[in-house]
């Protein structure tokens, strides 16, 4: 029997993640080379029409797995019988905008977006959060969505794992396969810790086989944690095809299982792990096992590590606490 397609929501179609991304999806590198997909595509009214430039190119890409295309600009009808959700759209910062605005523009976005998710995805709902700021955001779309299990909710650090993975390989002169358990804490902002104390090379750790506190300090974190800005001066535009590669990755991993022996970052619901408040949307390194991503239990944290992890949580309340402000959760 022909196995039923997973529906999967991108919102944000039309932008340059959007692009980048719904192609991987539809050619089976998200959820596996046999499983179909069906894309169900958000977007605001204005950018409906290029929406539709977009699937029409998927159509003539012929993807035996792409079973269906529906674009809408309604969230009610985009997120109806959801398996997966892809939240990319969200409100860019703009010049002379402060935080706060920032927030609250974007909580006008996650809001709805969140009571549309409870409304009527399935009950296997999974959620992916993309839009920046990407925590908070997920965030307040979980608060509003009261009948969906809170961890069903999570934000993207993939894309930091992944930058750590190169930085470290290239400094020691290995590949990224050769390097296990790496981990982003806390948020995914410049205050991100990227941890290799139990990252694992060829057995040692990643900071015993680098043995160079100045370079971990003064160059693998900040490259890391502003890697983003850094494309930004680049490229002129904000990362893109790596952006949509580590949402691949994250979703995944999360519903074909991370690998033996090995675990990722993921910003889930904080259980309390690790001195992070319970409900804070925070990075973790994690596992998953039967399509749950798990928080990786029993990792001794010294003081160095603490005091980052301390300082990017404390971010992540003050966003928390700001949302609350504005009435958002
Ligand atoms: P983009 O501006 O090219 O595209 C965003 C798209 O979202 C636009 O087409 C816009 O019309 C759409 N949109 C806006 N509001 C919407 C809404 N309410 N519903 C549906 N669609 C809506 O931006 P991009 O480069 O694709 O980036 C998207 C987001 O991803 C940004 O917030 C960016 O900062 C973030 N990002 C996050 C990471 C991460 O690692 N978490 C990495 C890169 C970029
Ligand atoms: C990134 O990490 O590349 C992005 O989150 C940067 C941004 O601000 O869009």
């Amino acid at each position: 029997m022909a196995q039923v397609p997973v529906n999967v929501t991108v919102t944000g179609a039309a932008g340059q993640i959007g692009y980048a991304l719904l192609f991987r999806i539809a050619s089976g590198q998200l959820l596996g080379a046999d499983t179909p997909v069906k894309l169900r595509l958000l977007e605001i009214p204005q950018a409906v029409k290029a929406a539709e430039g977009t699937a029409m190119e998927l159509d003539d890409c012929a993807f035996p797995l792409l079973s269906g295309i529906d674009i809408f600009d309604d969230p009610r009808q985009a997120f109806e019988g959801a398996n997966i959700a892809l939240l990319v759209g969200a409100r860019p910062r703009t010049k002379g905008m402060e935080r706060g605005d920032l927030l609250e523009a974007n909580g006008g976005i996650f809001k709805p977006q969140g009571q549309a998710i409870n409304a009527g995805a399935a009950d296997d709902i999974r959620v992916l959060v993309v839009g920046n700021p990407a925590n908070t955001n997920a965030l307040i779309a979980q608060a509003h969505a009261p009948d969906v299990p809170a961890e069903r909710f999570t934000a993207m650090t993939r894309l930091d794992h992944n930058r750590a993975l190169t930085q470290l390989a290239k400094k020691l002169g290995v590949t990224v396969s050769d390097i296990k358990k790496m981990t982003i804490w806390g948020n995914h902002s410049a205050t991100q810790y990227p941890d290799i104390f139990h990252a694992e090379v060829n057995g040692t750790t990643g900071a015993k086989a680098v043995d160079d506190q100045t370079w971990l300090t003064e160059e693998f974190i900040p490259t890391v944690a502003k890697r983003g800005a850094a494309i930004i001066e680049a490229r002129g535009a904000s990362s893109a095809a790596s952006a949509a590669n580590a949402a691949i990755d994250h979703v995944h991993d999360w519903v074909l299982g991370t690998p033996e022996g090995d675990w990722t970052s993921a910003a889930v619901v904080s259980d309390g792990s690790y001195g992070v408040p319970e409900g804070l949307i925070s990075s973790f390194p994690v596992v998953s096992r039967d399509g749950r991503y798990e928080i990786v239990q029993g990792l001794e944290i010294d003081d160095f590590s603490r005091e980052r992890i301390d300082a990017s949580v404390k971010e992540l309340v003050e966003e928390r606490d700001a949302v609350k402000q504005l009435g958002l959760i």
